[in-house]
């Protein structure tokens, strides 16, 4: 037992508008709810579109769920003339308790470097978000330097002059998993989840990377998540075309440690 609570978070990419979120968040409430779902032995969250939030959010506190969401990115910049930019303030103004940075398609669509992730971590750090940072390597990258140096690589860099965090979620998405329906064995994510945990005690310090929860992501189903959650270093799933089928969603987050 290491204390840290498992976590199941779907991010839902660029998918359903906010009155589908509504519907969407309803129907996974009552399914967590029907499944007798303990929130205190795995956490579960949604990540929906930035137009989603506020409809989510009160959602959220008016019904009292206690599934939890947060934002799929934020900028660097705290406010002024970036068009199209959203901030950690405004985000936080939402009461927003988590956000993604760096996923993959980010890092490849939208040119985002290591250098701009480390500024996003300290953006959220400076609004008191949770970074839910996302590292993971290609399948070039697995071909030419194996599964674990460049997501060491892309974690050291986001945490350069972030040392002082104190809470933080790893996800380590392999990018030839996403999407693909090939999702990583449970010992190849266990295996890169330990040396990024090793970088976190390396950088953090022991009780930071002790409570710090390494998810794996890529093709994660109902019928997979349980061999990755059997892994020692690894705490949960973050999940993207799975969650988005409610039933399935809810069935992954049915499995804890
Ligand atoms: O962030 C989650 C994601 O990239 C994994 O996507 O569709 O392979 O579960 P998917």
């Amino acid at each position: 037992k290491t204390g840290r609570i498992p976590f199941i978070a779907g991010n839902w990419k660029m998918n359903l508008d906010h009155l589908q979120a509504i519907a969407f968040v309803q129907k996974l409430a009552w399914s967590l709810k029907d499944a007798k779902h303990d929130f205190a032995t795995t956490e579960v969250a949604v990540f929906p579109p930035f137009t989603d939030l506020r409809s989510v959010q009160t959602l959220i506190s008016a019904d009292k769920l206690e599934l939890g969401f947060g934002a799929q990115d934020l900028s660097q910049y705290d406010s002024g003339a970036y068009t199209g930019e959203i901030s950690g303030a405004f985000l936080k103004a939402l009461d927003v308790p988590y956000v993604i940075i760096g996923h993959s398609e980010r890092r490849q669509y939208h040119g985002e470097t290591d250098a701009v992730l480390a500024a996003k971590v300290a953006a959220a750090m400076r609004h008191g978000i949770v970074p839910v940072l996302c590292v993971g390597e290609t399948a070039d990258d697995l071909e030419k330097h194996g599964p674990s140096a460049v997501p060491v690589q892309q974690l050291r860099d986001a945490l350069a002059g972030n040392e002082a965090i104190t809470e933080i979620v790893v996800a380590y998405e392999p990018v030839w998993a996403i999407g693909s329906g090939q999702a990583a064995t449970p010992q190849q994510a266990e295996q890169v989840a330990a040396e990024l945990r090793a970088v976190l005690t390396e950088l953090l310090g022991e009780d930071v990377a002790q409570a710090t929860r390494i998810l794996y992501g890529g093709s994660v189903k109902s019928g997979n998540i349980a061999g990755f959650l059997r892994e020692p270093n690894v705490d949960g799933a973050l999940v993207g075309g799975a969650s988005l089928d409610i039933a399935e969603f809810a069935s992954i987050a049915q499995f804890s440690k």
